[in-house]
């Protein structure tokens, strides 16, 4: 049966934030989403736990960040499709004034995020291209809810290797870091292909044909995302290694490190 479809887009080409939707169990994906997704299934069965511990992550780091650290500005960059566990609602469980800015470059994104967000005070979806990132920090509307004299997290969850290196990601966040006052935040998630080479290249074949390509990175070009920023500890390390909770062990059957993640301070 043909699925309802969003006017002005092409949903016969995989889009990788609805996959990445699809690996989380949610329902915002349509059957070429499906179909890709099921052919990075094969050579990566391990997909939709990534996505869950990324997500994991992304809530520990938040909570940190507005429980500890202080912090009541968020900018999501590259945010994906609204999910259980928001940022602002990670962050507002310990402050409840935090603001939020969410951007993506991707319609469906963004539709499905203003509908969510409708009438939230303090919260804004954006559209914006990590490539230009010039372009996001002159938007108006991102001035509106965020103010850059005071302290901002800039969370680059799971969107870096979205970027080739030619589109240059260490640019893009190094631009947006020299906007940011001391006591900023950078929150960082990106796939890497050390331990299991072969699959990685072969999911990252199927994301070729895809909205975005999947660029994987090594450990070093990881690390040089955070120059100019002070590394917390436990440093830059596997998802469920960052700072796990008591409740939240990492699983003693571990899956081989498929993503590094981190959190840095501007001093
Ligand atoms: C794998 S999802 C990650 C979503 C979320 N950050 C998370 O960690 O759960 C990657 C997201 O980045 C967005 N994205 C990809 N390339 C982008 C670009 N050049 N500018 C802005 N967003 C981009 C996609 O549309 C998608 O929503």
């Amino acid at each position: 049966m043909d699925e309802p479809t969003p006017g002005g887009i092409d949903v016969t080409v995989p889009n990788v934030a609805r996959m990445y939707d699809f690996y989380l169990g949610g329902k915002d994906n349509y059957a070429a989403d499906r179909e890709a997704a099921a052919r990075v299934l094969e050579v990566a069965p391990q997909a939709p736990a990534l996505a869950r511990e990324n997500r994991a992550f992304l809530g520990r780091a938040v909570r940190f960040l507005a429980a500890e650290a202080g912090v009541r500005q968020f900018l999501d960059l590259g945010a994906g499709l609204p999910t259980r566990g928001n940022v602002h609602e990670a962050a507002r469980e310990a402050a409840a004034e935090t603001r939020c800015v969410y951007v993506d470059n991707d319609p469906v994104v963004l539709t499905h995020g203003r509908a969510l967000l409708a009438g939230a005070d303090n919260v804004d979806v954006i559209p914006g291209d990590l490539r230009r990132p010039e372009e996001i920090l002159a938007g108006p509307r991102l001035h509106r809810t965020l103010d850059f004299d005071r302290p901002v997290a800039v969370l680059f969850s799971s969107v870096l290797h979205c970027l080739t290196d030619e589109d240059d990601p260490w640019r893009t966040v190094r631009v947006l870091g020299e906007a940011l006052p001391s006591g900023s935040h950078l929150v960082l998630s990106h796939i890497t292909a050390a331990e299991q080479e072969d699959a990685a290249q072969a999911g990252a074949a199927v994301y070729r044909r895809a909205s975005s390509e999947m660029t994987l990175r090594r450990a070093p070009d990881i690390a040089r995302f955070f120059d100019g920023f002070e590394l917390l500890e436990p440093g830059l390390v596997p998802l469920p290694d960052w700072r796990p909770s008591a409740a939240l062990r990492p699983p003693r059957e571990r899956l081989p490190t498929w993503f590094l993640c981190g959190v840095a301070r501007k001093p």
